[in-house]
């Protein structure tokens, strides 16, 4: 069958959630070392969220209309040559580079092969497409620049999202002792995961109840609450800052207080969800998706997003699996 346009959830201009509408879009062209993928799933994420309303220091996109998305599971259509590790029907997971191409949120999608890894076999593609974007910040921040270990403390700000579930759990599946902030119906749930403590951050707030940790990994877009969050590091301590915005105001204040710190930006990397992937198949790691929309009700899914109290991770379904 040739197809010329695909179904996919755009944005004509930033805004609301409302802007989020159906349309035909060109279907993808595959290039080079692209892989074109049938998307089953697309998980939602913050950054959607962020550039869809054109937030500062969202990512940007030129082309018009906007299809949205980076996370995605799916079928692979089209390899970029025949001896290709990936073949047509290979059932994968990955993350798209948007906004320098087409975002997830549509029936197909094409992405470079170092963006693409098998999916984990024993997860649906609604669970698989809730992975990439998450886990591989959480990795990054968890093992490539804290270096987890046995015996680290760990903060982990926001432990119950979709970034931080996967955080504490590689950070327990690495031996540190992980504190983790939630809120009080989460306690239970981030135990199981790995937290050796839960701060609910209702009734107390992280930096009175806790002390010298060796390492602070934020996850709140809140500025007084990743200031506070310096005062439960040891002296020389590390803080890792996600949010980009908060970035900027973070930065001076810790290094005034002699700690170490960093921001964080994530990048598609097949290597590391080949790794993650195994996680999850051995049931090391888990991945919960809070909810499940199907793609024309992405408005919704961002609505729920920015309340700031999804469970793991929200996700759109494209197609039946
Ligand atoms: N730099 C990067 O590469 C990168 C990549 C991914 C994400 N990010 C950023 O990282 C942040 C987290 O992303 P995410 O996808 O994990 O967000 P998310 O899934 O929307 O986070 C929701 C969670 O935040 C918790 N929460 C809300 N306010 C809190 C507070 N004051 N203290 C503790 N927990 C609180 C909620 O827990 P309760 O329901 O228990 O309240 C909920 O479980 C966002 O700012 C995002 O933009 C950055």
């Amino acid at each position: 069958m040739t197809h010329t346009t695909m179904r996919a959830m755009v944005i004509e201009r930033t805004g609301g959630p409302e802007e989020l509408v159906p349309a035909a879009v060109p279907y993808p062209s595959r290039v080079g070392s692209e892989v074109l993928v049938r998307v089953v799933a697309a998980g939602v994420n913050r950054c959607d969220a962020d550039t869809r309303a054109g937030r500062p220091d969202s990512a940007a996109t030129d082309a018009w209309p906007a299809v949205l998305g980076h996370d995605f599971s799916g079928v692979v259509v089209e390899a970029p040559y025949a001896a290709h590790a990936l073949k047509p029907g290979d059932p994968v997971y990955g993350m798209a580079m948007f906004p320098h191409s087409t975002g997830s949120y549509a029936e197909y999608v094409s992405v470079p092969a170092m963006s693409v890894a098998r999916k984990p076999a024993s997860l649906t593609h609604v669970e698989a497409a809730g992975v990439p974007l998450a886990a591989l910040t959480a990795w990054g921040m968890v093992v490539e620049v804290a270096k987890a270990h046995e015996g680290q403390r760990v903060l982990v700000n926001a432990g119950a999202g979709g970034v931080g579930h996967f955080a504490v759990q590689f950070a327990a599946y690495f031996g540190a002792h992980v504190v983790a902030t939630g809120s009080e119906r989460n306690a239970g749930w981030l135990r199981d995961l790995g937290a050796a403590e839960v701060v609910d951050y209702a009734s107390s707030s992280a930096d009175r109840v806790v002390r010298d940790v060796d390492v602070v990994l934020n996850l709140v877009d809140d500025d007084a609450v990743a200031e506070r969050s310096l005062a439960a590091l040891r002296p020389g301590g590390l803080v890792v800052h996600a949010p980009h915005a908060s970035w900027a105001a973070l930065a001076p204040k810790a290094a005034a207080a002699g700690l170490r710190s960093t921001g964080f930006a994530v990048a598609p990397d097949a290597a590391t969800l080949a790794i993650v992937s195994r996680l999850l198949d051995s049931g090391d790691v888990r991945v919960y998706v809070d909810d499940v929309y199907d793609l024309d009700e992405a408005a919704d899914a961002h609505s729920r997003l920015e309340q700031r109290h999804t469970r793991g991770k929200l996700v759109l379904r494209v197609t039946d699996e």
